[in-house]
């Protein structure tokens, strides 16, 4: 049963079935499935039928069974560590996969065989469901780890200076606290495959030796972390073309942000996305950035070029398969070593975190190719370049709504360089998409972002700019299923004028009743910014009051944004829940691991 599910009719009364609907709200397949056989062996304890007692079912040993604990914002250390579990299981072994929150932490100390899969997010932070668990393994009351043995695999984009530094601390700390190093730490870039594939068949071999497991299946099949199980038919190796059926600017033509409202035909697909997933998009990289490098690399786009056994025109390598916009350590690393530029090597030592953080973040390849010259091949280039990898957007349609159509709320990234225009890929992509034209996707869900299964419950909805996009989704289902749970909505962007998204859907849902609250912050009209984490602090008691009251809380948007709406909670949760602010953080994480607190943040 999905967590999303509503709970059927129950042979219970209302204020237990209640009290069962808050419990299993945002629990996620594992913890559901651990769940039932709870209940399925109080109900044996209870009354045990002799003829419908199931084989009594021995759990294996913490010596003689492995876990997986994943933490993942979007996905990708989930599908690995799943993937992996599958061949652990394939190849004979007893294991148990969870996602960290669903981790016990008490029986830490008595865990012998463990492997983490964990992504970093934000600045060098743990994703949201890893929170609590690497909190506690950092802090005193961690255990001593002697009886573990265990591996970790970080997952990470080396297009942030703080490249998978949370798998990377945590090898270290377990370490620390005298667990037994399996594999050496592994860190994955954007092509996760590439060292998650190795690294996963390392991680087969040392668990069947360490558990003795004697022989893998001939059967197991190779891993592709971006491979889906078999029901699912799209991937980002597999992706659906979508047609466009609408691009519509939705903020004015004198606004400095480009903002699309965009349509997809999804018929065909059999896409069954709910509110709170996300459409992974294939970018192509604008074809003006493709012909700049070139030129500067003085490259025949014709030339057929053969990298890691696929061989493509060069042109073709620029346009679909390498990462031409963003920037990442290693290709500059690789253009250092090449160039010799003193200054640009410097910039590489230890200790130039901020400068390196700068580089990465304001300027794009070529902007490097033409500053530091180099003669490289077509092989050279495609090898030092990232491949492609697809971007994601919040799904802005309920299908109750919208039926087999899919909507995206898509900043058009774009700014100047000298005289040159600079984009982002995938955004670009999206924004000069035409109708008739189509876009290659596929789903990415997300079951920590989901609206509450008991329809009564209030949610608080905070999404500045395209954070609210998801909002438009909930709003969507919620309103059609005639829910009865409040809805109150933070926006903020610049102008009212010019850039407020939606206008006329929130004002018609304010009038229609099913929106109760709308706070906005339009930062620029007036001499003092104001932004949405001024409207919870000028909100607070009611806010404080909705959260007593059982609201679910959602932020989404810009990371920036999510680390000041964080802080505005913690201050208002202490002034009107009369906590100091270390309560004020605990009140928090326990709204996070009832899962009544998720956040998207980008
Ligand atoms: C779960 C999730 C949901 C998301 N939902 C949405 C959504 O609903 N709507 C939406 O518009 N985006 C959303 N994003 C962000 C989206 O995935 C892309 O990161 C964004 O569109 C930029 O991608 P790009 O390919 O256009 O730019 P890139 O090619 O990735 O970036 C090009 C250059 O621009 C810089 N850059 C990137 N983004 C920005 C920015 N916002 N402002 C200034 N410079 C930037 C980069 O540092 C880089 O130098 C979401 C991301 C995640 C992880
Ligand atoms: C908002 C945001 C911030 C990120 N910050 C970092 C970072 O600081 N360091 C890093 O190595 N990767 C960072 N990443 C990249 C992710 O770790 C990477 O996309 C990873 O594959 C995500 O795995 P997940 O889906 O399991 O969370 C960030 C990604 C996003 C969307």
């Amino acid at each position: 049963m999905p967590a999303s599910a509503t709970l059927p009719r129950l042979p219970l009364p209302k204020d237990r079935a209640q009290h069962l609907s808050s419990l299993v709200e945002g629990l996620d397949e594992i913890s559901l499935w651990w769940l039932s056989g709870y209940a399925a062996g109080l109900a044996g304890k209870l009354a045990p039928p002799a003829e419908a007692q199931p084989e009594p079912r021995s759990e294996p040993e913490a010596g003689t069974r492995l876990t997986i604990v994943y933490g993942s914002q979007t996905g990708n250390a989930k599908r690995v560590a799943e993937q992996l579990s599958r061949q652990l299981e394939a190849a004979g072994l007893h294991v148990r996969v969870l996602r960290a929150d669903a981790y016990p932490l008490r029986e830490l100390a008595k865990e012998r065989w463990l492997y983490v899969v964990i992504s970093t997010q934000g600045d060098g932070d743990p994703p949201d469901d890893a929170r609590g668990f690497v909190d506690f393994l950092s802090g005193r009351r961690a255990p001593k780890l002697e009886s573990l043995s265990y591996a970790v695999l970080g997952l990470g984009d080396s297009g942030y200076p703080q490249f998978c530094v949370t798998g990377q601390k945590l090898d270290a700390r377990f370490a620390e606290l005298g667990a037994n190093r399996l594999l050496d730490f592994a860190a994955a870039d954007l092509d996760i495959e590439t060292i998650a594939e190795p690294w996963t068949r390392r991680a087969l071999d040392s668990a069947r030796d360490a558990l003795r497991v004697p022989a893998i299946p001939t059967n197991v099949t190779p891993l592709r972390p971006h491979a889906e199980p078999a029901e699912s038919t799209w991937s980002p190796t597999r992706p659906f073309a979508a047609e466009v059926l609408a691009n519509q600017r939705i903020t004015a033509t004198d606004s400095s942000k480009d903002v699309r409202h965009i349509e997809l035909d999804l018929r065909g697909a059999g896409f069954d996305y709910e509110p709170g997933d996300a459409l992974g998009v294939l970018p192509r990289n604008p074809p003006e950035l493709v012909e700049a490098v070139l030129e500067s690399l003085h490259l025949d786009g014709g030339a057929e070029i053969a990298h890691a056994g696929d061989t493509h025109p060069l042109r073709e390598w620029l346009l679909t398969k390498r990462e031409l916009t963003r920037l990442a350590r290693p290709f500059v690393d690789a253009l250092a070593a090449r160039n010799g530029d003193t200054a640009l090597r410097s910039l590489l030592q230890p200790g130039q975190g901020e400068a390196l953080r700068a580089l990465l973040s304001t300027q794009q390849p070529i902007d490097l190719l033409r500053r530091y010259p180099v003669e490289w091949s077509g092989e050279q280039l495609v090898a030092a370049l990232r491949p492609l990898a697809p971007r994601l957007y919040s799904i802005a349609s309920s299908r109750a709504v919208v039926g087999d159509e899919v909507h995206l709320t898509v900043a058009h990234v774009e700014c100047t360089s000298g005289p040159d225009t600079r984009w982002g890929a995938a955004s670009h992509w999206l924004a000069t998409r035409v109708e008739g034209g189509s876009i290659e996707v596929y789903l990415e869900r997300n079951e920590r972002f989901r609206l509450p299964t008991d329809p009564d419950r209030d949610i608080i909805m905070i999404g500045p700019g395209t954070g609210v996009a998801p909002f438009r989704a909930f709003l969507q289902q919620r309103s059609g299923s005639g829910a009865r749970g409040r809805h109150w909505l933070f926006f903020g962007n610049p102008h009212f004028r010019s850039d407020f998204l939606y206008q006329t859907e929130w004002q018609a849902a304010l009038n229609d009743g099913s929106l109760q609250r709308l706070d906005l912050a339009f930062s620029r009209d007036q001499e003092q910014k104001i932004h949405v984490q001024q409207r919870l602090r000028e909100n607070g008691r009611e806010l404080f009051d909705w959260l007593e009251n059982g609201a679910h809380l959602y932020v989404c948007g810009a990371t920036a944004m999510a680390r000041d709406v964080e802080a505005a909670l913690r201050a208002v949760i202490a002034e009107h829940g009369a906590r100091t602010p270390e309560a004020a953080d605990e009140y928090l994480a326990a709204l996070r691991d009832s899962h009544r607190h998720a956040r998207d943040i980008y």
